[in-house]
Parts: structure tokens; sequence; C-alpha cells
């Protein structure tokens, strides 16, 4: 059978496969950053030269937007065989800390099995190994076996606002009857996973400000107001130690979780938890009681503060009452909490939260919907039969606790099932300094996603 063809190709070509990784991640594509306006451009016309000289699909455009340019291909080359879209994103988080780095996050280094870079595994990696498993069925078979059609994005990091307006704009051109999603993680080395959840997100900045300029806080102390104290009194306010968020109607929104999966979830955790805490440097895992790891890592929703900022954080000491402070933060959201309404939930709250002098600001960054798969769709079933060929293991079916916003959006307007196989692994650093890909997940991806396309 032609499943050896596929991976006699991709050994062929290995090499050449992690130069053009490499390529890719060399790219800066800082989609939140406006000085990397031009290489999120750059890394946006490097995959449609990929898709058009590598692959040679019929059909490549750049598609400019409001924001960050998509990238959209197709090739409806076979009459009468299901049409798949593929969906990644190619920009990438801010590679700060960068001092933390052992390499420079922009100079992708192989080291053992791992490619060390920002953007290597999410989602520059486990995407272009969708491109080279096109590739490689366009050269072993001459042909792509179902029609495909291919939408990468480059928002996904900060909000994806653009793909959002395209999807809603283009239905018809986007219909499809199924959705491979490359974005995910695995439970752990080894173990093939299907991701079925995600969760949805709410982003915003509080600003706090007190006086019109900075004070001396031996003149003003004890008698003017001071912004990081009240930013500090709304933050913990919001979230307890008991780590439940206070925002009154908050779990009221949540679905109930079904005891099943309470259960499956609870089952799951002890596999997990080992996991989660070598691969965070932990020793503990703090959070709700009453709930196992799994559950409040997928299916809670959480309060986060992702930075601080505000007065004097220089070398030394220096005595100021800052007149200005700012917490950037954000909710994880579960299936019947919408974006919207959480972020009308916390302006409301942080107003009450007040204390004379202090002025109190939302700010709204971005918000996503999170998204509940079924798990009996039958384009599951041949996906999970290539992973487990590939993987020779038994496929490990996971609720995500990270957000990709769009795909909720392809679930309400496409309505084709959507399969999230994952390739990242929890100590691959994602988000943080020194993000990897374990390249033999690269090989298997391409060699995964061409054994699907093949049986679908
Ligand atoms: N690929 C991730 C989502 C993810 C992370 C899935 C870990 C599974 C495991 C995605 O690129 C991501 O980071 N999304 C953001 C979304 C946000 C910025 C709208 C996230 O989850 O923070
Ligand atoms: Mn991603
Ligand atoms: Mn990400």
């Amino acid at each position: 059978m032609s499943n050896t063809r596929i991976a006699s190709y991709v050994e062929e070509n290995a090499a050449r496969f992690i130069d053009e990784l490499k390529a890719l991640v060399r790219i800066p594509s800082v989609s939140t950053l406006h000085e990397h306006k031009g290489d999120v451009r750059q890394a946006a016309e490097f995959l449609v030269a990929q898709l058009r000289e590598q692959v040679g699909m019929n059909i490549v455009e750049l598609v400019e937007t409001a924001g960050q340019p998509l990238v959209y291909a197709e090739h409806l080359g076979a009459p009468g065989k299901p049409t798949i879209l593929i969906y990644g994103h190619y920009d990438v988080q801010p590679a700060d800390p960068v001092e933390l780095w052992r390499t420079p996050p922009f100079e992708p280094t192989v080291e053992g099995e791992d490619l060390r870079g920002r953007g290597a595994v999410d989602d520059k990696g486990p995407m272009f190994a969708t491109i080279k498993a096109l590739e490689t069925l366009m050269r072993v078979e001459g042909a792509l076996p179902v029609n495909v059609k291919v939408l990468i994005e480059g928002e996904e990091e900060s909000g994806g606002e653009s793909i959002e307006a395209y999807v809603k704009a283009h239905p018809e051109r986007l219909q499809a009857d199924c959705v491979l999603v490359l974005d995910t993680g695995m439970v752990e080395r080894g173990v093939p996973t299907i991701s079925y959840g995600l969760r949805g997100i709410a982003y915003a900045e509080i600003v706090a400000r007190g006086a019109s300029q900075d004070l001396h806080s031996g003149v003003y102390g004890g008698i003017a107001p001071n912004p990081l104290q009240t930013l500090a009194w709304v933050l913990t306010d919001l979230k307890g130690r008991d780590s439940r968020v206070n925002l009154p109607g908050l779990y009221e929104m949540m679905q109930p979780l079904a005891p099943k999966e309470q259960a499956a979830l609870a089952r799951q955790s002890k596999l997990q938890e080992r996991e989660l805490m070598t691969s965070g440097g932990l020793s503990v895992l703090p959070g709700e009681e009453g709930f196992s790891v799994a559950e409040r890592a997928a299916a809670r929703p959480t309060f986060e503060v992702h930075g601080i900022r505000g007065g004097f954080t220089g070398e030394g000491a220096k005595t100021v009452i800052p007149a200005e402070a700012t917490a950037k933060v954000s909710l994880r959201l579960v299936p019947g909490q919408k974006p919207e309404t959480v972020l009308e939930l916390l302006a409301r709250r942080v107003r009450e939260l007040a204390s004379p002098g202090i002025a109190l600001e939302v700010r709204p960054l971005h918000g996503g919907d999170g998204a509940l798969l079924p798990l009996d769709s039958p384009v599951l079933k041949i996906a999970a039969a290539a992973l487990e060929e590939e993987f020779g293991r038994e496929v490990a079916f996971m609720r995500e606790g990270g957000s990709i916003p769009v795909v909720a959006l392809f679930d309400s307007v496409l309505h084709a099932p959507i399969v999230m196989l994952g390739f990242s692994l929890p100590d691959d650093n994602v988000h943080a300094p020194n993000e990897k890909f374990y390249l033999p997940n690269y090989y298997a991806a391409i060699r995964t996603v061409a054994t699907f396309l093949k049986r679908l």
C-alpha cells in the first residue's frame, strides 16, 4: 500500500522539511506587536509560495483584511469526494522575556530531537505539517484524494477578529464536510490525542487612575489615593484565596457538566497531574476545592492576572505614589458563558469596587467562544484510526483549557464535524521561553494527516 510510500517520501525529504520549517520560524510574526506587521505579512507570503510552488494548489490567495492577512488556498480536483477545510495560524506570541531563552527565539535551533524557537509548536510546526502532508500526497499520488480548502490566519494569538469577519462573510466559500485543526496538545509523549473541547476567553485591561501626576510618598503618603493599591484590592476581590471568581452571574451562566464527563475527567486527572507538575516545574496544583485537576484545567471558568504595570520597577528604591496603574487580565470560559456578557459583568463589578479618588476603567481587548464537540462523528473515528496506526496506541480524548476562538465559529457557521489533532507536548513551553517542537511529532503529524485524508 502507498502508506509506505508516504513514509518513504517523508523520510527522504525530512532534511528539507526541517529547513523549510526553520525558515518559517525565523520570521518573527508576532501579531500583537505593531513593529512586526511586516514580518507577519512575510510569514503569510512564505505560506502562499509554499502552497503554490511546493503543493501546487489551484487557487492560492493572500487575503487582505482590516488586520493581518489570511492565507486561503483551494484544490477541488476530486469530484464526488468529500471536502476538507484545514485551519492553522502562522502568527506567534511575543518572545519575551528574551533573556530566559537558551538560544535566540527567532534563530530556530535543533537540539537533540527538538526544534527550538518561538512558534515552533504553536502553531507553525503543526500547521506547516498539514502543508507538507498535502505536498506529500501530491507528489506520491499525483493528486489530492479529497477536495481541500486551506485557511491560515495571522491573528489567532491576538484575538482573531479578521478571520471571524471572513468566515461570516464567506460561509459558502468555506463550506466543507469536515474541518481539520492541528493546534492543540497531547496528553503526554507517545499518547495520540484528539481534543473535543476548548475554553472561551474574555481579555481586558483594568486601568486605575489617581492624581494627575506622580506624587512624593512622604508628602502625600497617608492622604493621597494609590492606584496600585486600589488595583491590588480589585484583583484580590475578583478572585479569592479559594480560587472562586467573584463575578456575580458568572457561575450561573455555566452549562452543568454531565456527571459522566466529570467522572471521566477525574480519571484522566491522575495521568495529567504528574505531567503538568513536571512540565510546569510545580510541586502543587492549587485551585478550587472539590474539583479534579482535569476539570479545573478545562471545564471550570478562571480568572488570571497576566501583568501589572505602574509605579517604579527599576533598580533600587524610589518613593513615589504613581498616578496610574494597569493590570492585564483574562477569564477562561466554559460553554454557556459568552465573552461579551462576561466582559460586561467584569466592567460592572470593577466599577463597584472603586475607591475614593481613583477612577477605574475596564478596556476589553478581545473575546472568543469556547467549543464542545461531539465525540461520535464518523470522521473522528477515521482520524482516530489514522492516529492509532501512527502511534500504535489507543487515542486519548482530551478537553483543552486553551482557546482557539475561530473553532466555535466554524462549528456554528459551517455545521461540519471538526477534528482537532494534538501534536504539542506538555513540556514544549507553549507561550513560554524556549518553546520547542518535538521533531518526531512533526513527521508523525505529516504522515497522520496524509493517511487521514486518504481514508476520508
Ligand atoms: N494553540 C493555542 C491554544 C491551545 C493551547 C490549545 C494549549 C491547546 C493547548 C492557541 O494558539 C492559543 O494560545 N490561544 C490563545 C487564544 C487567545 C489569545 C484568544 C490562548 O488560549 O490563550
Ligand atoms: Mn495555537
Ligand atoms: Mn498560542
